[in-house]
């Protein structure tokens, strides 16, 4: 969890400066006064990129040339602190004064989670999302996922590159046995995290659906059938497309709700709790491997939802026992007591609100 937390030159934001509640913290203001660029900056802060997928020149404040993020982590056992500044020259990352753990750093300072109006495409929008969830959670309980996860990436690059250069196939070939077994290695480890947050997921589904979720992995190749048969059944194909047409760089997770479908059959509202769900439970997930809480970012939670559903998603949140930061419009909209800060953003500018 972050407790302390310092903005210059972020989307609208000069400069702020948050002292945040280890619990609940509401950040409240008008259309477009910069509540989701405060949530954005955080999430930077703890992931080294935007989650609306924005690139620095958007992020960096119209006129300014760099934008700087510090905050101050706590857990029962240390504190650290952690910045970010971003500039034309690229992006640099510190932790405790040091810039060598990169963005791993970061995330492992200050693992977060975001649920905002965007959600619904965990469940409606393609399978990229979907593994990224997977890999989140894996990254959290699987001690090498990570490695795991680049070494994949780097034998995909290879192998693509090869096709690419219409390479022979005795020369594709011979990247294969090392694809294989790192392919195999990733599935492994998602199909592990899948299983430890399976309780979760069902929990949380039945709590904001009040119905039996059903998630299935599927892992980018022919059910029932080895990879390396797969490689070498699909080699022309690959080579006429010049990539690699099977692997778990190609997986996916199903989800049903009821019998049905959940990405294309359930309402919009509906893929929003069943989305917050998942997040939900990996989030639980995930703080149950750490042992501390997490943080959350709960960027305008109303949308979408009728009130009973809204109360729904927020008493779950609570339930979790993670830091929250959310945003509404209005201040008393989320109706939250206890143990929380509340601040007020208006044209940018961050100011601490008395919480009544
Ligand atoms: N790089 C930038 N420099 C300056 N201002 C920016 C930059 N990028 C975005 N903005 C502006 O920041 C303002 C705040 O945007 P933001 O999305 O944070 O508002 P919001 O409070 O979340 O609004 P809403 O309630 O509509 O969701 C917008 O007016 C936007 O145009
Ligand atoms: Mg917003």
């Amino acid at each position: 969890m972050i407790r302390r937390f310092k903005v210059s030159n972020f989307r609208c934001l000069e400069n702020a400066e948050l002292e945040l509640s280890p619990e609940f913290n509401l950040i409240y203001g008008a259309n477009a006064s910069g509540k989701t660029s405060l949530l954005e900056a955080l999430a930077y802060l703890g992931r080294g990129k935007s989650f609306r997928g924005a690139t620095t020149t958007n992020l960096i404040r119209h006129g300014a040339s760099e934008f700087v993020l510090f905050g101050e982590t706590q857990t029962e056992l240390r504190s650290q602190r952690i910045g970010v500044r971003n500039s034309k020259e690229g992006l640099e990352v510190r932790v405790d004064g040091s810039g060598d753990g990169g963005v791993a750093a970061l995330a492992a300072a200050l693992p977060l989670q975001v649920i905002d109006p965007e959600v619904h495409n965990l469940v409606a929008g393609g399978p990229e999302l979907r593994r990224r969830f997977l890999d989140w959670v894996a990254f959290h309980v699987e001690h090498d996922h990570l490695e795991v996860w680049r070494r994949f990436r780097r034998a995909l690059k290879q192998r693509n590159a090869a096709l690419k250069a219409r390479s022979s196939p005795a020369a594709i070939r011979s990247w294969n046995a090392e694809f294989v077994e790192l392919s195999l290695a990733l599935d492994d480890s998602r199909r592990r995290a899948l299983e430890i947050a399976s309780d979760s997921l069902g929990e949380y589904g039945l709590g904001l659906l009040g119905t039996e979720l059903g998630f299935e992995y599927q892992q980018g190749w022919m059910k029932d059938k080895a990879l390396d048969r797969s490689l070498e059944e699909g080699l022309e194909r690959d080579l006429q497309l010049g990539s690699t047409q099977q692997g778990p760089h190609r997986a996916d997770l199903k989800i049903r709700y009821d019998e049905r479908q959940a990405r294309k059959l359930v309402s919009r509202g509906q893929q929003k709790l069943l989305a917050s769900a998942m997040i939900l439970a990996a989030t639980e997930t995930a703080q149950t491997a750490l042992e501390r809480p997490l943080l959350l970012l709960l960027d305008d939670p109303a949308a979408e939802l009728d009130a009973d559903s809204l109360s729904r998603l927020l008493e779950a949140v609570l339930g979790l026992g993670c830091q929250v930061v959310a945003t509404s419009l209005e201040k008393g909209a989320l109706n939250i007591r206890g143990g929380s800060a509340m601040f007020h953003v208006e044209h940018g500018v961050v100011s601490p609100a008395k919480n009544t």
